[in-house]
């Protein structure tokens, strides 16, 4: 599904998020706090947009996704981004077995990939594994509002106007009708810290974006016992 909205992702992101996007990976970076040097994985990173905006920090950053599409376009986007490109490399590989030593990482990103992967538990637990102790974990998901009249409403808009518009701007809206479901279906904040924490992650916490359009989960790999 994946390889087929490749070429369009990125755009249909900002159509459909009203350009709200944007805003979200500049939070997601800041709540990262990736420093120069270390090594982070951005998983399920599709185009690489979501890896650019930690690279900028500085941070060594390793674009990981299994859809050869995404990577494919990414790369090509990556390149025009500077500098900041020189920081990104592109490996194809699932979150479900990831083709990484143990520990290899100060810290792992997913950003809209987790609802995705068949298997979340298993993915937490995989990216827990390529963590250092002491390493963090950070999530950034579709979540739930928590003003009710105001969650109806954004539902009426994944079911109804998100649809419209992407049978519109998009080549295959049922991939955009997979979107809503995917999104309505999900875990709710505290349930997925639930998810997270079940993995074997430690100090979970979240922050809600956008009200809780979107919330980002950050984690901690535990320190190794002496
Ligand atoms: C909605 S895109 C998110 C891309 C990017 N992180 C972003 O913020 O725009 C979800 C990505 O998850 C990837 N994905 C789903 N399951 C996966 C798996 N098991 N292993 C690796 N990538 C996966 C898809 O190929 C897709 O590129």
């Amino acid at each position: 599904m994946f390889d087929a909205l490749a070429v369009r992702y990125d755009l249909l992101n900002d159509i459909l998020s009203m350009g709200q996007v944007r805003l979200w990976r500049r939070a997601v970076a800041r709540i990262a706090g990736a420093r120069a040097g270390e090594r982070v994985l951005d998983l399920a990173a599709g185009t690489g947009t979501s890896t650019l905006a930690f690279a900028a920090s500085g941070a060594n950053c390793v674009a990981c996704d299994f859809s050869l599409g995404m990577l494919q376009v990414g790369k090509a986007q990556v390149s025009k981004a500077g500098a900041t490109a020189g920081r990104v490399s592109f490996v194809g590989g699932d979150a479900l077995r990831l083709p990484f030593r143990d520990r290899a990482f100060d810290a792992v990103t997913i950003s809209f990939g987790l609802r995705n992967v068949a298997g979340a538990r298993d993915a937490l637990a995989e990216m827990l594994r390529v963590t250092r102790p002491g390493g963090r974990l950070v999530v950034c998901e579709f979540s739930t509002i928590a003003v009710a009249p105001l969650d109806m409403l954004y539902r009426r808009y994944l079911t109804s106007v998100l649809p419209a518009v992407a049978r519109r701007a998009a080549r295959n809206p049922e991939a955009y009708e997979y979107l809503s479901e995917s999104i309505a279906d999900w875990p709710g904040q505290r349930e997925l810290a639930g998810l997270i924490r079940a993995a074997g992650w430690s100090a979970v916490r979240w922050r809600d974006l956008s009200l809780g359009v979107v919330a980002v989960h950050v984690a901690r790999r535990p320190e190794d016992r002496a």
